[in-house]
């Protein structure tokens, strides 16, 4: 008599049991994702974008993050708006891309990125821009 209810109890809490290991395996997720250098970094692209309503105009990122250097020459880096100095350097590279190309690895004093670490090509590319007049 007792066999059935029983039967469907037990039946009952496998499905319950097995409901919270996924409930416990959902809650054991790492809260954030390993970013390494170099690569895409889906998790800060999207907070950023979230945080920032889209990309940064180049005036932003340049007073953010290129005006410590750039701003005073500090350790030779070529001055926002001595255009002669950019110019000279966008002849020796190709142009904007290629000034483009040298701030993404870095140059000697200059860190890779410029110290964005978060800026996409075009962020950069604004910032190069609007310190250069190129
Ligand atoms: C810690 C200081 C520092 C910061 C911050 C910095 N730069 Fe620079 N940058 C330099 C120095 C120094 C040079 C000159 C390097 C050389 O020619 O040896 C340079 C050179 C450059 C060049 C010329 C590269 C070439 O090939 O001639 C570009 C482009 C550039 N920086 C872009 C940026 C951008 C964009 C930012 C901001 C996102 C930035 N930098 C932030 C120090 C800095």
């Amino acid at each position: 008599m007792l066999a059935a209810p029983v039967a469907v109890l037990s039946l009952w809490a496998a499905g319950v049991q097995a409901a919270t290991d996924a409930e416990i395996a959902e809650r054991l997720k790492p809260v954030g994702e390993v970013c390494v250098a170099g690569q895409e970094c889906k998790g800060v692209a999207t907070a950023a974008a979230a945080a920032g309503g889209g990309a940064r105009s180049g005036d932003d990122v340049v007073a953010k993050y290129c005006n410590a250097c750039h701003g005073t020459g500090l350790l030779n880096a070529p001055k926002v708006g001595d255009s002669a100095a950019w110019k000279t350097r966008a002849d020796a590279k190709g142009g904007l891309d290629g000034l483009l190309q040298s701030a993404l690895s870095g140059l000697n004093a200059m860190p890779p990125k410029g110290t964005c670490a978060d800026c996409s090509d075009d962020e950069l590319k604004a910032a190069i821009g609007k310190m250069s007049g190129l």
